[in-house]
């Protein structure tokens, strides 16, 4: 699914995290922070290296059932590769057979990149002092540099460029060195500069949230998910990377992460657990004690580009660019109710969510469309995900029910309308939820049927005796065209720290929805295409607000 995916991967594929932002008086607080974050993801690797995580089981729904581990096992040191028709990857543990430390982690800097050794020699794993000093060298280094050509750009380009691109690079000998080192890096920091407070210029709805300055969350988002554009901070990216942890000099902070290897679950885990122990430290920087090291400095990747290469890279930036120019992306923090409130309705807060997002829908289109929800199929040895299908034929009824006019809306345009009762209401309510949670048990337990599908279609394109042989007629009906064009595509993304997690829509009319139910409020990110006359983000979120409001006056009204 990932890797046959021709398109730029950033906005397309690639999610962004944002977390608290920090409060860095110099440069030293920037050092020591990255450098607290790379030790304890260095810790975290010996944890893996001795396959020491412990298992994990559901905590609902057949509690206690074990979960797979295995994606956490391939966050770090991990890589995509871009292919000319399709796309590999790469992963230490895998290749390496696991259990061996990492060499060095790949930094970024004012689209300058070096490697920075987190082992020496002598005397092994360096200490987060040391780290720091490196940090320091690297943020005093780059600003003085004339602009390297932006290599990065070109992993945001289609993935058949880049890949036809990445083999001319590995021509000369030390641009082939240069990729090698990234890829079977731990992971990626990227030491970033701001983005400018007009770079999105509406206003923020719901709740403020995190600001850095004065820059809102949603702004704050599109640093995380692609930068900023070439002349902000996406050259200062490797988009392949499995974990980019991103680091900028205003504070904001967060994550671009490569989805092929895992779920935001796994890797939401990881930074987590990262972030809080550079939390968990004391606030002051001091100066790195490093005058017993003779570590040397960082090594700054020097590429050997032809002509063709800067051209490649021009084009790549520009692809990237128009790609930026159309997201419409908004963050929007619902300050009504959160999880608490849901649960006391007795019902599910994922199903309650998914529901708000059915009648936000069918509000503005006047008829519900395919959704598709991640549902972890980690009970499953190497399960991923499987799809929730939300839009149910309960959840029309439902939506349709709620969707009536008020009476006196009625008066004013003489018109005859079948009026819904709240009680039916509730009854068609009561059934849209039953539809919804058994759909979702049944995906989680394994009773999806997206996955399923999937792999019949894929077993009939392996075995057609001809790639010209027709697939079966399942797979080539309108309906299931229909039933695939998800216009909603929608997951759960919790977090157990202020943070949350964003991506973009996957088709060009539709939208991309994820959420983070915290207990008083819900965050969700929503996206959608400038370019498509049919969305808005803006228009989304005002009837997902009505909707959730709504929800609320109906499982409360006085009986
Ligand atoms: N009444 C009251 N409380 C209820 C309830 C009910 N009827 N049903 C559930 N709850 C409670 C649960 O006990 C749980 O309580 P807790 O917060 O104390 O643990 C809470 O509500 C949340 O449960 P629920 O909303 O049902 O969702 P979930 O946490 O089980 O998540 C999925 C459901 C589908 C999102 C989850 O199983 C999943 O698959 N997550 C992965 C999604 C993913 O892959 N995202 C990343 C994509 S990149």
């Amino acid at each position: 699914m990932y890797f046959n995916f021709r398109e730029p991967i950033p906005i397309n594929s690639n999610p962004g995290m944002v977390f608290a932002p920090r409060k860095f008086t110099t440069i030293l607080d920037v050092a020591r922070f990255a450098a607290r974050l790379i030790d304890a993801a260095l810790d975290h690797k010996d944890i893996l290296n001795r396959k020491a995580l412990p298992q994990e089981r559901a905590t609902s729904r057949e509690p206690g059932q074990l979960l797979c581990m295995a994606q956490y096992y391939r966050i770090l040191e991990a890589s995509r590769l871009p292919g000319k028709k399709r796309d590999s990857q790469y992963v230490g543990a895998d290749m390496r057979g696991g259990g061996q430390v990492s060499e060095h982690v790949v930094v970024i800097c004012r689209s300058q990149l070096y490697c920075v050794p987190v082992q020496a020699g002598d005397r092994g794993r360096l200490t987060e002092d040391e780290i720091c000093s490196q940090m320091l060298y690297i943020l005093d280094d780059a600003p003085c540099l004339s602009s390297p050509p932006p290599v990065g750009l070109l992993t945001g380009w289609k993935r058949a460029l880049w890949a036809e691109a990445r083999e001319d690079l590995m021509k000369e000998e030390q641009n082939a060195r240069n990729l090698d080192l990234i890829t079977k890096s731990l992971l990626v920091v990227c030491l970033d500069e701001g983005l400018p407070t007009n770079f999105n210029c509406r206003l923020q709805r719901g709740g403020k949230g995190h600001t850095a300055g004065p820059r809102d969350e949603t702004n704050l988002a599109h640093q995380m998910l692609h930068g900023g554009g070439t002349i902000h901070n996406s050259a200062n990216r490797w988009f392949d990377k499995t974990i980019q942890l991103i680091i900028s000099g205003d504070g904001a902070c967060g994550l671009c992460y490569e989805h092929s290897n895992a779920e935001g679950v796994a890797v939401i885990q990881l930074v987590e657990k990262l972030w809080n122990h550079a939390d968990s430290l004391p606030a002051h920087s001091d100066v790195p004690a490093t005058s017993n090291s003779h570590i040397p400095p960082p090594e700054r990747m020097e590429w050997i580009l032809e002509a063709t290469d800067l051209k490649r890279i021009e084009e790549a930036g520009n692809v990237l660019d128009n790609l930026i120019k159309d997201l419409d992306f908004q963050v929007y923090r619902f300050m009504g109710y959160g999880k608490e409130f849901i649960k006391s309705c007795k019902v599910s807060p994922d199903v309650y969510i998914q529901l708000a997002l059915q009648l936000a829908y069918y509000r503005l289109y006047g008829k519900l469309t395919a959704t598709y929800e991640s549902a972890s199929t980690r009970r499953f040895r190497l399960g991923r995900v499987d799809c929730i299908r939300s839009a149910t034929p309960e959840a029309l009824e439902w939506v349709t029910a709620m969707s009536q006019p008020k009476e006196d809306d009625l008066a004013s345009k003489k018109v005859t309308f079948h009026l819904v009762s709240d009680e039916k209401k509730i009854l068609l309510w009561n059934e849209a939820v039953s539809a919804q949670t058994s759909e979702m048990v049944d995906n989680i337990l394994g009773q999806g049927i997206d996955i399923h599908i999937l792999g019949l279609r894929e077993a009939a394109r392996e075995t057609s005796p001809t790639a010209s042989t027709p697939l079966p007629k399942l797979f080539t009906d309108s309906a299931y065209r229909i039933a695939n064009k998800f216009l909603l595509t929608t997951s759960q993304v919790a977090t157990n720290t202020d943070s949350f997690m964003g991506y973009g829509p996957v088709e060009d009319d539709g939208y991309g929805a994820s959420y983070n139910p915290k207990s008083d409020c819900i965050i969700f990110c929503l996206s959608a295409f400038w370019s498509s006359e049919v969305t808005s983000t803006s228009r989304f979120v005002q009837s997902l607000e009505e909707s959730l409001n709504a929800m609320q006056v109906l499982l409360t009204r006085p009986t």
